[in-house]
């Protein structure tokens, strides 16, 4: 009799503990997911003021550059940030990335390499060749996008609205 109570007292612990790891594991990862995502909305944040200042001829043009290195900046953080696979949960993240992680990597060094120029040329003043260079930013960003990014009507975004 106190043997089997023993048994099941013990298989009650065991799954509790069990439960205990895997919530606090299902909580880290919505941790790692809405970090990655706050890199991207910099990004988006970043690419926006620019989009701003030209477009509205906002008398900011000297800060066009600082926004281009902030690009630069957090465009070094998205391999760090997408290392730990996790693909359950509001993300918007394809498995792909982790199946191709090099070729993720690759994109990343392209916006990388893209948003750098951006601050270069924002220092000429040059409007035409600014205009020019944030639009080849854009295509990187588009370009890892197209490919580890779901697209709008799958994204963890609309199922939200529903
Ligand atoms: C190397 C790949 C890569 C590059 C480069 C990249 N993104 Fe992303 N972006 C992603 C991935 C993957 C997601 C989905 C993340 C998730 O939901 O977990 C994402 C999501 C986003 C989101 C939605 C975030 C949210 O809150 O759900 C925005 C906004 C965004 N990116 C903007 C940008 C902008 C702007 C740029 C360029 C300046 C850019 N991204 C460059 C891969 C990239």
């Amino acid at each position: 009799m106190r043997l089997i109570r023993t048994t099941t007292l013990l298989a009650v612990l065991a799954a509790l503990l069990l439960l205990t790891l895997d919530g606090a594991y299902a909580q880290d990862d919505k941790a790692f997911i809405e970090y990655r995502q706050k890199i991207m909305q910099s990004q988006l944040a970043n690419i926006g003021a620019i989009g701003d200042i030209m477009k509205h001829n906002l008398p900011f043009a000297k800060n066009v550059a600082m926004h281009a290195e902030a690009i630069h900046a957090t465009s070094q953080l998205i391999p760090i940030a997408f290392e730990k696979k996790v693909t359950a949960g509001d993300t918007d993240a394809k498995p792909d990335i982790w199946s191709d992680y090099s070729g993720f990597k690759e994109k990343a060094k392209a916006l990388q390499e893209e948003s750098e120029k951006l601050a270069q040329v924002a220092k000429s003043g040059d409007r035409d060749a600014i205009g020019a260079q944030l639009k080849k930013v854009g295509g990187a960003c588009g370009a890892c996008h197209k490919e580890y990014r779901k697209p709008k009507e799958e994204s963890y975004k609309m199922k939200m609205q529903k």
